[in-house]
């Protein structure tokens, strides 16, 4: 229990001295910010977690639907997105949140099923594509650009059916229709596309782990009734490459001349430390960014797989055709959408004795991740058992994608800190959260130091506005910086986003001052 001392504190803090106390937690004010004047501060979301409204004005049921009706069980409050923050119907409510923290950007996903219910064979869901206009429509009303995902987990339920999705190539087909009818609908308006988030993680859980929708996998990593570890990740992640590719060909050859807009696509990255100096250890900790954030970022910016994997895997890896080498070099991306949350220490399981465990086997580079080094920790433990915090960690990301992939700009299109509910946790502990701040805090001035040291990014997203529907968490793990109350959807902001305002506003103070010098 809470003293009343500290509660009394507390709400001191929060109501009455909101920037003051903030500003307890920030750095000194910086006068020679490395933020340019059109560097875009924002928040993250996607259309699963927020919207709610699952069969709302013609809506199609997508994968995520089906999986969380089907087995409520593997999610960890058995909860669902039909409901999720509603954000459907309060859009408004939430873009007057955003103005009062004074972000310039919103980054949010299309639902694809709300679009195109059964994807390309069936018709556009005009109801669907007027909702998103009104959103867009709204948030530049406001002075806010829309950043716009185009497909964030979510895809027409249809297509698993039909085809068994990102396994077939028929879903670059259906994912380039979906990006047309965007372009063509929204483009004169979105000028910031990214394709498909995270791909890498997407298919690790869904197809590796067989956690996520639809669910295969086999032995050892995980329990599933079909699908093959060894062999599937890698043809899944094959067609969302490929499909990225047709994405930005298409906008490249049809839209963007007229619409002058960029397009991209966002990757989940994770720091991996060696855990100690040998050349195993630094060999593994290479190898587990190849499997990983490279796995995706290697074809579109160069147009092939790195070598680690192309040496480890062989025939598992499928290859590139001449043609689709080419389109891959020749249709480049305007930039790369990095999400970042944590570090792990890795050790070499390649020519050392290694235990069992993530990343241990052949199909994630035989390098395993651990959170601690005897008693050392990678970062700040939390209690979320993936998440460490280690701004370090995130400087040294940016630093090497820098180096790797020079010549392309980087949006931080995520970056934040999710808090487990326990049956404890009171509402006042969820919204004094010091550790987020900290978090933000400590990752904000990493990004600051990485851009001093020559990171090209134009932009930060904080995930998330809101607290929402976290997968398999249900709602159980909240990551937003306002409270979402489950019972009335009421929003509440919490301390970081009172600090978040504050470090927004100290931003365009010293830029404003830089600019009348
Ligand atoms: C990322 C996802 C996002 C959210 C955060 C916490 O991997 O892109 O939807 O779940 O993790």
């Amino acid at each position: 229990m809470k003293s009343f001392a500290n509660v009394t504190l507390f709400l001191l803090q929060s109501f009455l001295f909101p920037l003051y106390s903030s500003s307890l937690h920030q750095t000194s004010p910086d006068n020679s910010s490395p933020f340019p004047s059109d560097f875009l501060f924002g928040t993250s979301s996607s259309a699963y977690q927020y919207e709610g409204a699952y069969l709302t004005d013609g809506k199609g049921l997508n994968n995520w639907d089906v999986f969380s009706h089907e087995k409520p069980g593997d999610i960890l409050d058995g909860g669902n997105g039909d409901i999720a923050v509603d954000q459907y119907n309060r859009f408004m409510e939430d873009i007057q949140s955003m103005n009062y923290l004074g972000v310039n950007s919103y980054r949010f996903s299309i639902s694809w099923s709300r679009v195109l219910p059964k994807g390309r064979l069936g018709g556009i869901n005009h109801l669907g594509v007027e909702h998103y206009n009104r959103l867009i429509d709204a948030l530049i009303r406001n002075g806010i650009t829309p950043f716009v995902t185009l497909n964030h987990f979510d895809y027409p339920q249809e297509l698993e059916n039909r085809f068994k999705s990102w396994l077939s190539p028929e879903m670059q087909k259906e994912f380039g229709y979906l990006a047309d009818t965007c372009f063509k609908h929204f483009g004169d308006r979105v000028k910031h596309w990214i394709t498909i988030n995270e791909p890498n993680q997407q298919i690790i859980l869904s197809y590796l782990k067989g956690i996520f929708p639809p669910n295969r996998c086999s032995m050892p990593f995980g329990n599933c009734s079909q699908g093959n570890s060894e062999t599937e990740p890698f043809i899944a992640a094959h067609n969302t490459i490929l499909a990225h590719a047709k994405a930005v060909q298409i906008y490249q050859t049809k839209y963007k001349k007229e619409q002058k807009g960029s397009i991209g696509i966002v990757v989940q990255t994770s720091w991996f430390e060696p855990i100690s100096d040998s050349t195993a250890d630094k060999n593994a900790a290479e190898r587990a960014q190849s499997f990983y954030s490279n796995w995706i970022l290697d074809p579109v910016v160069y147009g092939k797989y790195p070598k680690e994997m192309v040496n480890l895997l062989g025939s598992a890896l499928p290859k590139f055709s001449k043609k689709e080498m080419k389109n891959l070099k020749r249709y480049k991306s305007d930039f790369l959408g990095i999400n970042h949350y944590t570090s792990y220490f890795i050790q070499d399981c390649l020519i050392s004795a290694c235990n069992s465990g993530d990343g241990a086997s052949r199909s994630e580079g035989f390098a395993l991740k651990l959170i601690q080094k005897g008693n050392i920790s990678v970062g700040e433990v939390t209690d979320v058992s993936w998440l460490n915090i280690d701004p370090k960690g995130f400087r040294k990301m940016l630093n090497y994608l820098t180096d790797r992939y020079p010549n392309i700009p980087m949006f931080i299109t995520e970056n934040g800190l999710g808090e487990l509910q326990k049956p404890e946790t009171t509402v006042k502990e969820l919204l004094n959260d010091t550790k987020r701040v900290r978090y933000l805090s400590g990752y904000l001035d990493a990004l600051k130091t990485a851009m001093r040291d020559g990171a090209n990014v134009k932009g930060y997203f904080a995930w998330s506005l809101l607290d929402n529907f976290e997968w398999l968490y249900g709602y159980k793990l909240r990551f937003g910086i306002y409270h979402v109350d489950y019972t009335t959807l009421k929003r509440t902001p919490k301390q970081s986003a009172y600090w978040y305002k504050n470090f927004i506003e100290n931003h365009m103070r010293t830029r404003d001052l830089a600019d009348k010098k």
